[in-house]
């Protein structure tokens, strides 16, 4: 059976787990987002779904919130139990290999139509600004519709269908700024149409089952359509239907579906907005804009959003999970033996403070370990720390792995340096930088226990887990222990 990646069999799964919660009357403006940065903040938070928006029919929805919790996320992935983040790593595991090697299997089904053509606005009566897009933060440019989302695009001299997640601001009724970063697939695939002088055909899936923008919010490889690769997470066909101005297919039961144009050197100022890493990187630049000129959406549409800001964020949970399983098999691959975790913190955007913990084996194996974690292909865009500490200590404990850092690690003879390492522009230490060339360089902590001193390293002074276990039988009731 093909999926429509409907998003309210998954709502409905959520409210029943008690997982989601409906908030009545917060305004698009600012309050909403706020509400939502706050929220995810907090341990075991819901995802939220807004209605009652000010000015906006009841019924008009927004969700956020929907990746950031191992619950959420394990069924978003269809995984068949809820697990935590280590075994949550430890299920992905070779997974997005699979998935890619599978996903051949899995070409969208075209059906004859669906819940998205409940509505369908042609181009003299569209409005973007029917639907409640939030100003996320007080820093932004302006309101932004398009953060959960999935940009649909084909390649101009091939069949080839990417879809991909890139940010699309409202600038008017009829016009949104769309910036794809270069080299994302989306990009290469519009600069060809800008060289043959064509407009480029675009389809934003606004809303839809979050395994959509999941993956279109990952780095699934060059000419591999996202439609396939969830077809082979779902073990179905996803059902689309085609859009009637650019015959672009997209999830028949998505929540609404902007679909429209890119013309030749049309651009406009866009932004500011945040990055993953919690920093306004750039101001407002120029960008290319879209004219939307049809809109497909669903009776009592929901915009999905999952804006970034200053980690955690709405998707850095989503993101630490997904990169901490890449880089497991990364470092198997790589012949990195007694691996017991690794965790791509999202303090640093899953990219800049990353920790594996070992059963150390021998003599130097905590500093290839720690090497490969810094500069296999996963890592090297945008890493920055690294620490390798030993099996007793959970990498994705920041404070045990600070207790290590503080305690086993001796400064000078524990942290290796690598410089003139793979940079970025997208850097927030890059207006320090001084190479033009955005080199940046990395910091490897050793914070297992010294090799040479295993046997006669002072032993860890804390009640024996057999202790904690018979205390927490025993006490565990009057105590949160
Ligand atoms: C919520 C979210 C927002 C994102 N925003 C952007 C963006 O505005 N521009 C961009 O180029 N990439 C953005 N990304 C990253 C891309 O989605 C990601 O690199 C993806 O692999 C791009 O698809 P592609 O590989 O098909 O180009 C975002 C990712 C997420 C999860």
């Amino acid at each position: 059976m093909p999926n429509s990646l409907d998003l309210r069999n998954w709502l409905d799964a959520m409210k029943q787990a008690e997982n989601l919660k409906v908030l009545r009357g917060a305004d698009w403006n600012l309050e909403l987002g706020a509400i939502s940065e706050m929220n995810v903040k907090q341990a075991g938070h819901p995802a939220l779904l807004f209605d009652e928006i000010p000015g906006y029919p009841d019924g008009h929805r927004v969700l956020t919130c929907t990746t950031s919790s191992p619950y959420r996320l394990s069924s978003i992935l269809r995984a068949t139990q809820t697990y935590q983040h280590r075994e949550l790593v430890q299920w992905l595991r070779g997974k997005p290999k699979e998935w890619q090697s599978r996903a051949a299997n899995f070409p969208p089904v075209a059906v004859e139509t669906g819940p998205v053509f409940e509505n369908v606005v042609d181009k003299e009566h569209v409005n973007i600004l029917d639907f409640p897009s939030p100003l996320w933060h007080e820093g932004d440019g302006g309101r932004y519709i398009g953060t959960g989302c999935a940009v649909v695009t084909r390649d101009y001299d091939s069949d080839w269908v990417n879809v991909g997640t890139y940010r699309v601001m409202v600038h008017d009724e009829t016009h949104v700024g769309l910036d794809m970063v270069s080299g994302k697939h989306g990009q290469i695939q519009y600069q060809k149409y800008v060289q043959a002088g064509e407009p480029f055909p675009v389809c934003i899936v606004i809303g839809a089952d979050p395994l959509c923008y999941l993956i279109s919010g990952i780095e699934v490889p060059y000419g591999m359509c996202e439609w396939n690769y969830i077809g082979a997470i779902l073990d179905e066909p996803v059902a689309v239907v085609h859009g009637e101005l650019t015959g672009l297919p997209f999830p028949s039961g998505a929540e609404i579906v902007l679909e429209g144009f890119i013309y030749p050197g049309d651009t406009r100022m866009e932004g500011p907005f945040g990055e993953f890493h919690g920093y306004y990187q750039a101001g407002a630049k120029p960008t290319s804009v879209m004219s939307v000129e049809r809109v497909y959406y669903r009776n009592q549409p929901i915009i999905v959003g999952s804006p970034p800001a200053k980690p955690p964020n709405d998707y850095s949970y989503s993101k630490a999970v997904m990169r901490s399983a890449l880089l497991f098999d990364a470092l198997l691959a790589a012949g990195v033996p007694g691996v017991e975790g690794v965790w791509a913190h999202e303090i640093g955007g899953a990219r800049m403070f990353t920790v594996a913990s070992i059963k150390q084996r021998y003599a130097g194996h905590a500093r290839q370990c720690g090497h490969v974690l810094s500069q296999c292909g996963v890592a090297a865009y945008m890493g920055r720390y690294v620490v390798v500490v030993d099996d007793d200590i959970d990498p994705a404990n920041l404070e045990e792995v600070m207790w290590a850092v503080a305690t086993r690690s001796d400064p000078v003879y524990d942290i290796d340096f690598i410089q003139n390492a793979m940079g970025s522009k997208n850097d927030p230490m890059s207006v320090a930088y001084k190479s033009k060339a955005m080199f940046s360089s990395r910091a490897i902590i050793d914070a297992c226990r010294p090799f040479d001193h295993i046997d006669d390293f002072p032993p860890v002074a804390q009640a024996s887990q057999k202790l904690q276990e018979e205390v927490r039988e025993r006490w565990g009731h009057l105590l949160k222990l």
